[in-house]
């Protein structure tokens, strides 16, 4: 199909086509209206996003000789000159391939003569911050004394690198990136005119991918058709722009909320199999739980959420799931890792690992779960205690109470067992420690500098397990501290021969091996 491309044949030619510039469209019409225009206009704004459509459109309006309520009329001369750009009183200039001074004198000296056609010459700067210093101030002397007939608008990307002696003397207009569900609806529109076949998914990944600029929105839609043809499959879309397939990112969060490590890896492989870029995918998963958050604090969702309509619900629900703890931490440790997946050597390995410890991060409990729990816990409370209660930490003064409130020894084993059932290797190189308290809101674990269980617990991820554990048993405020006393349970005195360091115990403990040959 032979066809103009998309940003030229859509270009707005009234202000009411202008999308998402509302707050710049309505003053300007009115002020065309009521003949109070100012001389000189500053456009500010993304690229794509109209500066330079609105331009034309005040340009043509201002010479207009049949104006439509503060709209050209884009049927006479004047009007469709300046959309052709032959128009002689209607001049788009780059600034950036005119930067010096001779350019801006020549303008200088073109000012001087009246219009030909229209009642002004309208001098459209694109890029002005790109003018060299002198231009600038050639600039200036024509801003401070303006011509009645002339008018000036500048456009740019950078409105920091223009100097503040001509921004004094603009109106500065600031133009909005478009927020996703009109770069959207614009498309389909477009699609909808044009008879192409697309996908509202494939819509919304363009729209996305545009990234608040209608004009990106538009070429990638040209770049898809030229490729696809009047009919876009949403297979092909992914693969013309590269894109990650937005279920693959809901696949994966949701294995993460469930816990499901065997659905982790196939995702890996997945990704290995489509040829993504980890990179890309890591990206958008770290987006993606950055939208499950928002949905979860914001009041208005769907006005911060850079999520399209289809996709809010399963956001909104998915987070639900999860809670605000675990999508925290889950975020937090995505940022953490980024870094490991830059600099290894397997990339494909580095983001199993990532994913499969996401996918075991402590899960936090619902409300029946911990019910259950509980009277787990008060059954074993009650059963140990009719056992002729655990072998260490018998206090006679509590033993009235102490199914109900257990002293710090059964405490302590109670937790152990629960860390046995949860995480066992974390609980057999606990084993060996007492804490030297364990109170209502914390307790307190002898470090043991140079031990096992102390470097161990230096890894932030196996601290933060164990914390995690500790207030998944106790409750959601406790502590645990690690005291920077010698150790306890020392076997540092009496490493006879037949002694074992402790370090190896703790291996050995974890690995739930024997030493077969000592040489
Ligand atoms: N606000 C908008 N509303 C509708 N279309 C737009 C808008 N902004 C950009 N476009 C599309 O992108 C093309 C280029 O826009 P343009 O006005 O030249 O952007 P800028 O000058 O800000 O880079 C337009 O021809 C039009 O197709
Ligand atoms: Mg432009
Ligand atoms: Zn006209």
């Amino acid at each position: 199909m032979p066809y103009e491309v998309f940003a030229r044949t859509w270009r707005p030619q009234v202000f009411e086509e202008v999308i998402g510039q509302e707050h710049i469209t309505k003053t300007l019409k009115s002020a065309l209206l009521s003949d109070r225009l100012a001389h000189a206009y500053l456009f500010s704004g993304a690229r794509g996003v109209g500066k330079t459509s609105v331009a034309r459109i005040l340009a043509k309006a201002l010479n207009c000789p049949n104006p439509q309520e503060g709209n050209p009329c884009n049927a006479c001369t004047s009007c469709t000159d300046i959309t052709h750009g032959s128009s002689v009183d209607v001049q788009e200039i780059d600034g950036a391939s005119n930067r010096g001074i001779d350019e801006i004198r020549n303008l200088r000296e073109n000012i001087r003569y009246l219009p030909s056609h229209g009642t002004y010459r309208v001098y459209i700067i694109d890029e002005v911050h790109m003018l060299t210093l002198p231009a600038f101030n050639a600039l200036l002397k024509t801003l401070e004394e303006p011509p009645g007939h002339v008018k000036f608008i500048f456009a740019t990307t950078e409105p920091h690198k223009v100097p503040p002696t001509i921004l004094s003397r603009c109106q500065r207009f600031d133009f909005k990136r478009i927020p996703l569900s009109k770069i959207q609806e614009q498309i389909k529109k477009i699609t909808e005119s044009e008879g192409i076949e697309i996908s509202d998914p494939s819509l919304s990944i363009i729209a996305r991918q545009a990234e608040g600029s209608m004009r990106d929105a538009e070429s990638l839609l040209d770049q898809v058709v030229s490729f696809t043809g009047a009919k876009v499959e949403d297979a092909q879309l992914m693969e013309v722009l590269g894109i990650i397939d937005r279920d693959l990112i809901f696949k994966t969060t949701q294995a993460i909320i469930d816990g499901n490590a065997s659905t982790c890896l196939d995702i890996v492989d997945e990704i290995y199999r489509y040829g993504y870029e980890i990179k890309e995918y890591y990206r958008e998963l770290m987006a993606q739980f950055r939208n499950l958050i928002v949905s979860l604090l914001a009041q208005e969702p769907s006005r911060i959420l850079d999520v399209p309509d289809n996709e809010l619900n399963e956001t909104k629900r998915q987070a639900q799931q999860a809670g605000i703890e675990r999508l925290l931490q889950a975020l937090n440790f995505l940022i953490n890792r980024e870094a490991d997946l830059r600099y290894t050597s397997n990339p494909r390995i580095a983001l199993e690992a990532i994913l499969l410890k996401l996918s075991g991060l402590k899960e936090y409990l619902s409300f029946d779960d911990l019910i259950g729990k509980l009277d787990v816990l008060e059954q074993r409370f009650t059963q140990s205690a009719a056992d002729g209660g655990p072998r260490e930490g018998i206090d006679e003064k509590a033993s009235g109470s102490e199914a109900m409130v257990p002293d710090d020894g059964k405490r302590w084993n109670a937790f152990l067992r629960y860390l046995s059932s949860k995480n066992r290797a974390m609980a057999n190189i606990l084993k060996e420690r007492e804490p030297s308290t364990i109170a209502e809101d914390r307790m307190e674990l002898p470090y043991g500098k140079g031990s096992f269980t102390a470097s161990y617990f230096d890894d932030p991820d196996h601290f933060e397990q164990l914390v995690a554990y500790a207030r998944e048993f106790f409750h959601a405020n406790f502590k645990v501290i690690f005291t920077k006393q010698s150790v306890a349970v020392g076997t540092e005195q009496d490493t006879g021969n037949n002694e074992v360091p402790e370090q190896v115990n703790d291996i050995l403990d974890i690995f739930e091996g024997k030493i077969i040959s000592r040489d």
